[in-house]
């Protein structure tokens, strides 16, 4: 279950009914019953689960506590099951194996087309986590051109200066709100390296309905009410249509290193390129897959840090030490950072649910999944699973940092950034961003959370911090 049905927007409500949905579902647990029949001789198992609460199912118990929901159907009913919500019945897949069949995908069965469509299809339509089969791997050989090392220089280039020039006008604070700034930043460099935008009412047009784009996609009431989210990201989204069309033609005759300028031009290796409108489809998805992404990662891990004030020291050792103009190459060489970052993603996964539906019967670990089905791949609680992580909710970059030993047992096992064809295509954009901000942040603050401080959280592409991540920020002294 997750925000499919109910987005992150209902936290609050969520929060508050959390008691109530507890009471009732415990009053009156629905009953357990197979989704679909297998097929009559075949050894297949079914997919077992139950609905929930009348009409709400289990909306409730899956948003208050993601994490301990998940893990509790996973203990009752292995890898594959499934759960109600408001009409819906949902497949949830957990664990490596499961995960593995889903993206490997070998029998073509799982559309993401049809899986993300209810979910952000009217804001990010057509936006190549949304394609499929041909189509999307015929898109995905173009895309890959605006991501190839030299690419990524050049953003790497564009992000620097911007990233300097913030952290260096942050100072130190009682109550700081890191989460709600660090996501400031990232829209003005998504205006500066993703655009070519020029910062000031530009970028900040910009920021603002891309903004309420994503909002959007996590209205409450999904209909178009004038004055309501829903229809403020419709609007929002045509207007960031008509901004991406008019820069257009400038773009694909000029010769700008942003990631807008790069996709006007790259071919795949058959001298394919994109048409305007799919120009437009892919700048408005891909700021949407690289924002709340990237500033969930770096602020949870300047939380874990906050608290783990051990690591911060060996992190800022390792960052002093370092180059301090990077390079991409040069930001690898940064192993405590790399296994913090890695352990971050592991414990708050940015991208904690992804979703598919079967447009044929299929099969995941011996269950018999019927065509029609949609399913939602649960990586967030599948790497807080104790099978495969130790104390899964310990804080422990060493267990990316002991080379061979660490290596976890099943290659899916660790898979932030998902698996497949649809892969993360931006997976060393986000590395690069994370560390580049991190290495400055380290070196100019320490910072420290409240003692027994847990962000009140809620969910937005992921676990997402609900009270914007307060830490207290200490500008460090020179040399110390
Ligand atoms: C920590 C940061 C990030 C995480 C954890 C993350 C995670 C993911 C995951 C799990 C998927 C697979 C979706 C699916 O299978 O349905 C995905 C796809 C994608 N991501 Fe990321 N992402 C991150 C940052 C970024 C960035 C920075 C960009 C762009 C610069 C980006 C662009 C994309 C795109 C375009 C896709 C779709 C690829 C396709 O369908 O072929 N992501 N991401």
């Amino acid at each position: 279950m997750s925000s499919v049905i109910t987005p992150a927007a209902a936290a609050g409500t969520k929060i508050r009914l959390q008691c109530a949905a507890a009471a009732v579902t415990s009053r009156f647990p629905s009953r357990e019953r197979a989704l679909a029949r297998p097929p009559d001789g075949s050894a297949l198992r079914p997919v077992m689960g139950n609905y929930g609460f009348p009409i709400l199912g289990h909306i409730m118990s899956s948003l208050v506590d993601p994490l301990n929901f998940a893990r509790d159907r996973y203990d009752r009913y292995g890898p594959v099951s499934w759960a109600g919500g408001v009409g819906f019945r949902i497949v949830t897949l957990m664990g490596p194996e499961a995960l593995e069949t889903v993206w490997i995908n070998k029998d073509k069965a799982f559309s993401s087309t049809r899986g993300w469509a209810p979910v952000i299809g009217p804001f990010f339509h057509r936006g190549i986590m949304l394609l499929d089969f041909d189509e999307h791997r015929d898109h995905r050989r173009i895309m890959q051109q605006s991501f190839t090392r030299t690419a990524l220089d050049g953003y790497l280039a564009l992000m620097r200066p911007g990233v300097a020039r913030t952290i260096s006008n942050w100072d130190s604070a009682q109550r700081f709100p890191f989460y709600t700034t660090v996501k400031d930043l990232l829209l003005d460099l998504a205006a500066e390296v993703f655009v070519g935008a020029t910062l000031g009412a530009e970028s900040a047009r910009l920021s603002a309905d891309f903004h309420d784009t994503v909002c959007g996609g996590q209205a409450i009431i999904r209909a178009d009410v004038p004055g309501g989210t829903w229809a403020r990201g419709l609007r929002a989204r045509e207007r960031l249509e008509r901004y991406f069309g008019e820069q257009l033609p400038r773009r694909r005759a000029g010769d700008g290193t942003d990631l807008f300028s790069m996709l006007c031009r790259s071919r795949s290796d058959d001298g394919e390129r994109f048409s305007d409108a799919d120009i437009v489809n892919h700048m408005i998805f891909l700021l949407m897959a690289a924002h709340d992404t990237s500033a969930i990662a770096i602020s949870m891990l300047v939380y874990e840090l906050g608290r783990n004030t051990g690591w911060q020291d060996a992190l800022r050792d390792e960052a002093l030490s370092s180059d301090d103009d990077p390079t991409v190459d040069g930001l690898q060489h940064h192993p405590l950072l790399d296994a913090a970052f890695k352990e971050i993603l592991r414990m708050y996964a940015p991208a904690g649910t992804l979703f598919r539906q079967t447009i044929k019967d299929t099969v995941v670990a011996g269950h018999h999944i019927p065509r029609r089905s949609q399913v939602a791949i649960n990586v967030y609680a599948s790497m807080r699973l104790a099978d495969w992580w130790p104390d899964p909710d310990r804080f422990d970059p060493s267990r990316f940092t002991g080379g061979a030993d660490a290596t976890p047992v099943h290659r899916y096992a660790f898979a932030p950034f998902g698996g497949g064809v649809h892969k993360c295509i931006g997976q060393q954009f986000a590395d690069m961003s994370v560390k580049v901000i991190m290495v400055q942040l380290l070196r100019r603050f320490d910072w420290r959370v409240r003692s027994g401080y847990r962000p009140r959280m809620t969910w937005g592409t992921g676990p997402t911090p609900a009270d914007g991540l307060p830490i207290t920020l200490r500008l460090r002294t020179a040399g110390k």
